[in-house]
C-alpha cells in the first residue's frame, strides 16, 4: 500500500470544499489515514516546495500557500499516489479536465485548490515533513473486504 502527501491549499479551505473535496477520496475507495487543519510556515513551504526554489512563479505560490490554514491529509492505497494524481487534474484550473478535482472546483491556475505527491520518494518525503511519527494512523476499515480483491493475497 502507498501513502500519499495531499494537502487542501487556502482556496479549497475559504471555498469550503474539504468536504466534498475528502469525499471523492473516499468514494473511490482510498483510505483517509491522517488529516489536519494547520498554518504552513514559510520555513515549511520553503522546504516542500524547494525543487522549485528558482522558478519565477515561486515567490506567489510560497505567499498563497502561507496566506491561510491548509488541510493536509495522509491518503492510502493500492497505487494511491498515481490515482490522486489523476483525480487531481492537470494543474491548472483553466486546462484541468471535467471531472477531476481542479477540474470541476476551479479556474484559477494560481489558486489550484490541492497538491499531491508527483512519486512514492516525494510521498515518503512530504509525509515527513507534514506529519510527526504517530499521527498517521494504521487501521483496517470495517468494509476492506470489498474495496480490493485479496483473493490472490495481495490488493487486486
Ligand atoms: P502541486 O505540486 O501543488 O501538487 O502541483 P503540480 O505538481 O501540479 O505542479 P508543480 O509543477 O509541482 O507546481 C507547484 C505549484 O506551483 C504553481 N505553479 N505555478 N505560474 C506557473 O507557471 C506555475 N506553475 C506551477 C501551482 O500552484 C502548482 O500547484
Ligand atoms: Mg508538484
Amino acid at each position: 500500500m502507498e501513502t500519499s502527501l495531499i494537502i487542501l491549499k487556502p482556496d479549497a479551505v475559504q471555498r469550503g470544499l474539504m468536504g466534498r473535496i475528502i469525499s471523492r477520496f473516499e468514494d473511490k475507495g482510498l483510505q483517509v489515514v491522517g488529516a489536519k487543519l494547520m498554518r504552513i510556515t514559510p520555513e515549511l513551504a520553503a522546504q516542500h516546495y524547494k525543487d522549485h526554489v528558482s522558478r519565477p512563479f515561486y515567490p506567489g505560490l510560497v505567499k498563497f500557500m502561507t496566506s491561510s490554514p491548509v488541510m493536509v491529509l495522509a491518503i492510502r492505497g493500492n497505487g494511491a499516489v498515481a490515482i490522486c494524481r489523476n483525480m487531481m487534474g492537470a494543474t491548472f484550473g483553466s486546462k484541468a479536465a471535467a471531472g477531476t478535482i481542479r477540474g470541476d472546483f476551479g479556474v484559477s491556475n494560481s489558486f489550484n485548490l490541492i497538491h499531491g505527491s508527483d512519486s512514492p520518494e516525494a510521498a515518503a518525503r512530504e509525509l515527513s515533513l507534514f506529519f510527526k511519527a504517530g499521527e498517521v494512523q494504521e487501521f483496517d476499515r470495517a468494509g476492506d473486504a470489498w474495496v480490493y480483491d485479496m483473493s490472490g493475497g495481495k490488493p487486486e
